[in-house]
């Protein structure tokens, strides 16, 4: 009866609002065609003030990780110093895709579970004045952090470097405002905030960054983010696009048109908070202690004494509530919540009660409900 059914509270892919889903069965169309290209231009203005930006956002068919090489294969030329903040798995992963695209790399690492502080970054900047490019995890998914990139945009301008943002897990349930903030290009990804199933990367790009790059064109051609922009002024895009995703796009950007960004925002808010308030109330510590960086899309809670995988077991069994485990050093040692996208407080009620369920059946000492009527209480205050 049940094989199908999932409540999905990882932290992506998200669940996929019917109107998205129906959507996407859109008859299918050349994609140069008038058809398409008003599509495009549907798309695009709605994403510029997602992105918080003027510029372009390239709709480039690849995942998360395509849209990071994207910005890294135009913005960094073997032998550049790159400086990679990394606060998690994620930014040890953009590093990587640094290093191998020939950088001279150095890393800020910081302990999972605590931000990036932009005054060690000032510092380093400070030592190395050749680094130019600075890399930087919004909301690292391994570990809950949202970090503070408009601080650190700040101090990466007074240095006049560039400063690239994997707001794969953030955009949209974050704020972000590329021009304002002086960040140089955004990747986001579509399984996230934006409610669609995986396959579309999202790289919005900056002027001062779309100038250096046109400076020193760059050497991939899939991800050549200045033909994407140039294809973008004439309506069309390089390559073949994943159409069906983009008339999924449309769609979702439509509905969180409708919902107003500053709503959708302060629902994910309001999600994290019932979310840190009912784990407070069972007893079960936060990864991520400092409200001020908790991410709005993603909520990790710490299981000193008991296994997170076996209880992930229970909840996705008995209650067919599936949450993510630890990654890398953190696995078996926390559970990720994932409450972004198509998501509302009634959801996370029921997120809450199997997750109190689920201790309970492991024989923890739980009180059944106190979980509940801590998310109620912030529910009903906001
Ligand atoms: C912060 C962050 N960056 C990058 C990625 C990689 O994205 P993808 O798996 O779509 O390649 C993810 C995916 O979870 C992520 O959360």
């Amino acid at each position: 009866m049940f094989s199908e059914k999932t409540v999905l509270r990882i932290p992506g892919p998200t669940p996929v609002p019917p109107e998205v889903t129906r959507a996407m069965t859109h008859t299918m169309i050349g994609h140069r065609s008038a058809d398409f290209s008003n599509l495009l231009s549907s798309v695009e203005n709605k994403l510029r003030p997602l992105f918080g930006t003027r510029g372009s956002v390239a709709v480039i068919a690849g995942t998360g990780t395509g849209g990071l090489e994207a910005a890294i294969a135009n913005l960094v030329h073997p032998g550049d110093g790159v400086l990679s903040v990394t606060t998690g798995n994620f930014g040890d992963r953009f590093a990587d895709i640094a290093k191998r695209a020939g950088a001279e790399l150095h890393t800020l690492a910081y302990e999972w579970g605590t931000a990036a502080q932009p005054q060690d970054i000032d510092q380093f900047l400070t030592a190395h004045p050749h680094v130019k490019v600075i890399l930087v995890t919004h909301c690292e998914t391994s570990t809950g952090v949202l970090n503070d990139v408009e601080a650190i945009a700040k101090v990466v301008r007074q240095h006049d470097a560039y400063l690239v943002v994997d707001a794969v897990s953030s955009l949209v349930g974050a704020k972000l405002l590329m021009d304002e903030w002086n960040v140089d290009l955004v990747v986001t990804g579509s399984q996230k905030a934006l409610a669609l199933p995986p396959g579309l990367a999202l790289v919005g790009i900056g002027d001062r960054a779309l100038a250096r790059i046109k400076e020193r064109p760059a050497r991939t051609l899939y991800f050549d983010l200045v033909r994407y922009d140039k294809d973008l002024n004439d309506r069309t895009t390089p390559w073949t696009p994943p159409v069906s995703l983009v008339y999924g796009l449309e769609q979702s950007l439509a509905m969180i048109e409708a919902e107003g960004l500053e709503n959708v925002q302060a629902r994910h808010l309001l999600l994290r908070d019932m979310t840190r308030a009912a784990m407070r109330a069972l007893g079960l510590p936060l990864l991520v202690v400092d409200d001020k960086y908790a991410s709005p899309t993603v909520t990790t809670v710490s299981t000193p004494d008991f296994d997170a995988d076996a209880f992930r077991k229970i909840l996705k069994n008995d209650l067919h509530v599936s949450v993510a485990g630890g990654q890398k050093k953190l696995s078996g040692k926390i559970f990720r919540v994932g409450h972004m996208g198509y998501v509302d407080a009634a959801d996370m009620l029921q997120c809450i009660a199997a997750i109190e369920i689920a201790l309970y059946k492991m024989g923890r000492p739980v009180t059944l409900g106190a979980g509940i009527k801590a998310a109620e209480e912030v529910l009903v205050r906001a």
